[in-house]
């Protein structure tokens, strides 16, 4: 449909788990870009509804509320209220931030089960599923975990692996076990209900496959066609569970619906919670409904959720699913459990009144294409060389002379030159330049554009030096800052989808109050005459002790981490004593010791073990020099079969254990003892 047709928006962000609080992997994968869509939206007077919610329902908040022998309701309530905190704190301007546990959810998602299930939408199957006998419970998704066949990860769950990310059935895993009580399963009859894909595979062929190849995403259309392609199969939407949308039918007692099938059924829930006139944004065809999603909420949004729409019938279906793929921080993975994590109440308890920084750098560097990293390095660089030098030095020294020459008045445009003209035209393409960007969902693009016009406006500062001209020609200086000014009022309009506070800023230090998208590319904005408001700093740099004092919080969660992991691990099966005679491990000292060349971790020692000296190749020349290691006493595996290690014949192995940093460190004796000394 031409965009012309479109009569309004339903903007939708998938619903964060209410089991723990948000991180900057979450603001920038969909917050951020959501809100920045649906601010340009408005301040082009479309009618939007932008829905957004807590997901309160699934395995992990049970098992979360189990732990901490709360009531899932408890951890939810919890949660739910951190994290709509933490949206509002950065400006995410949500038309409603509802919730799963509503009412009016139950009874929505609840009336959306039942209609497919009056219209026989559903197939039934009985079978067998892993039951905690002990506990008297099924174990569905997350309550089971066990070793992922694809990856040999330990602790798959019975959904998904987090290693691998490949979804999984619980019956997949290899060496399954309950997640309540660590005992092994059995296996028991249960009866669900399940949305048979296959029977809509021709149809999302044609919607997707064929409909959306040039408009979503790569990232996004190849997901659902290798999924497509690789068939479909029904899928149980309910599930043996007290936590939940309780199943609306007879004979269903202890069954819910599965969340992936309640949650996105959420955002009808919540925009009815809205406005009485929920309907017009999901029953009709002039409306665009956008799902904005990361990339692990890619086949619920776009195969399952809409299979469900399209089996009720009376839906529209989404018209785009802008997903990102993941955020990094400081080279890993973003991870809850590990804490691995910039948390955005956390954040904002450092850095008050800089919303807009983690907002321009989470979108300066989004992941719209591939994974990215955050790094507090690349923060800082971005805020003191971007920010503050491009955007805020420009705005500053336009005002600033202003206020010095002008007593803060708008001056005369009076007769342009060339580079004038020139420049008053290329201000004019920036809205449509941005504009074209965020129609189509390239927020970076619409953000390096925004922040060209700011270059634009610096450079044009630079070529044509006002405060050198004043002495000689302040007629000229009227025109050259009337023009600056002009871009400022312009950078104002077209920067506050994505730097609301600043912007807000900015718009009172210039006494101007317009957000009006149409109005950008106006070169007149600022009347002369016009007076402006005393200017302040729009941007600070952030110093190096700031961003250390990151960093540092980060390596001491990588250091608990690796505590507790070390702690964690199981002991290996027991051994007889003999097995453990069979070892020949003897004290030794380091005679001499080199860097194996051409690598990177090899060290070669020669050994005095007391028997012989001998050869020993190790992978610790990260951690040391070779020359302090010389005459230190060592432990070593002497009958070690022999192997070759870059053609170095190695005769043993010396004991070493992993510190807190994952630094290698000798197993040796404490004090000195004579070379050959056997350890027992
Ligand atoms: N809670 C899910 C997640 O965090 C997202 C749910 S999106 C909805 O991955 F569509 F189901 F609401
Ligand atoms: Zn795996």
């Amino acid at each position: 449909m031409e965009n012309k047709d479109i009569k309004r928006y339903t903007v939708t962000t998938a619903l964060p788990y209410a089991n723990g609080p948000v991180h900057i992997g979450h603001l920038a994968g969909v917050y951020v870009p959501a809100d920045i869509y649906v601010r340009y939206l408005r301040a082009n007077h479309r009618d939007v509804a932008f829905i957004g919610g807590s997901d309160e329902h699934g395995v992990p908040i049970t098992i979360k509320a189990r732990k901490e022998g709360l009531s899932p309701q408890n951890i939810v309530d919890r949660y739910h209220n951190i994290i709509k905190k933490s949206f509002e704190d950065f400006g995410i301007s949500f038309d409603i931030y509802s919730r799963t546990s509503s009412e009016t959810h139950h009874k929505t998602a609840s009336e959306f089960f039942k209609k497919l299930y009056d219209e026989d939408k559903f197939i039934v199957k009985t079978n067998e599923q892993y039951y905690d006998a002990d506990n008297k419970m099924f174990l569905a998704d997350r309550y089971i975990t066990g070793t992922c066949p694809h990856c040999g990860f330990e602790k798959a769950y019975g959904d998904q692996c987090e290693s691998c990310g490949t979804s999984l059935s619980a019956t997949d895993l290899i060496n399954p076990k309950s997640a309540v009580s660590g005992n092994v399963p059995v296996m028991k009859e249960t009866k669900h209900w399940y949305l048979p894909l296959d029977k809509y595979e021709p149809w999302l062929k044609e919607w997707i496959i064929d409909g959306h190849k040039n408009d979503w995403r790569p990232n996004v259309y190849g997901q659902c066609k290798s999924w497509i392609d690789s068939g479909l199969h029904p899928r149980a939407v309910t599930r043996d569970l007290d936590w939940g949308v309780k199943v609306p039918i007879e004979d269903a007692e202890g069954k819910v619906l599965y969340v992936w099938f309640d949650a996105p059924i959420g955002y009808i829930s919540a925009t009815k919670e809205l406005t009485p006139d929920w309907e017009k944004y999901w029953k009709s065809k002039d409306t665009k409904l956008v799902h904005f999603i990361g990339k692990d909420n890619i086949v619920f949004h776009c195969i399952i959720f809409p299979t469900m729409l399209k089996a009720e019938g009376s839906y529209i279906l989404p018209d785009n699913v802008p997903s990102n793929e993941f955020l990094n921080l400081e080279g890993d993975k973003i991870s809850t459990s590990r804490n691995w994590a910039v948390w955005l109440h956390e954040y904002l308890e450092e850095f008050p009144d800089k919303q807009d920084v983690l907002r321009y750098v989470l979108t300066a560097n989004a992941p719209e294409t591939k994974d990215n990293d955050f790094t507090w390095k690349d923060f800082q660089t971005r805020n003191n060389s971007e920010l503050v030098a491009i955007l805020g030095n420009f705005v500053n020294r336009a005002l600033v002379l202003t206020k010095k020459y002008f007593d803060g008045h708008i001056p005369l445009r009076g007769e342009l030159t060339d580079f004038d003209k020139t420049t008053l035209e290329e201000i004019k393409t920036f809205p449509l330049r941005i504009s074209s960007a965020l129609e189509t969902y390239h927020f970076r693009e619409g953000l390096r554009e925004l922040m060209n016009l700011a270059r634009l406006g610096n450079k044009y500062l630079a070529d044509t030096e006002p405060w050198k001209v004043w002495k000689t020609d302040p007629k000229r200086v009227e025109t050259i800052l009337n023009i600056s000014l002009q871009i400022v009022a312009n950078l104002s309009i077209l920067g506050n989808p994505f730097l609301p506070f600043s912007m807000d800023k900015l718009r009172k230090m210039i006494n101007f109050d317009i957000i009006d998208w149409n109005k950008s590319g106006d070169l007149d904005l600022l009347e002369e005459g016009h007076k402006l408001n005393k200017p302040s700093l729009l941007f600070d740099q952030i110093d190096d002790k700031a961003i250390e004092n990151q960093i540092n919080k980060l390596m001491e969660t990588k250091k608990a981490n690796i505590l507790s992991e070390a702690k964690a691990k199981p002991a290996k099966p027991n051994i007889e004593f003999d097995d453990f005679a069979k070892m020949d491990i003897r004290t030794g000292t380091i005679l001499e010791a080199e860097k194996v060349t051409k690598t990177k971790k090899l060290l070669k020692f020669l050994i005095d073990t007391g028997i012989d000296k001998r050869t020993v190749v190790s992978g610790i020349a990260e951690y040391y020099k070779p020359e302090e290691l010389i005459g230190k006493q060592v432990s070593i595996i002497v009958n070690l079969a022999p192997k070759k290690l870059r053609g170095i014949e190695s005769r043993g192995m010396i004991l070493m254990a992993e510190d807190a940093d994952g630094k290698l460190v000798f197993v040796a004796p404490v004090s000195d003892v004579k070379n050959g000394s056997e350890v027992k």
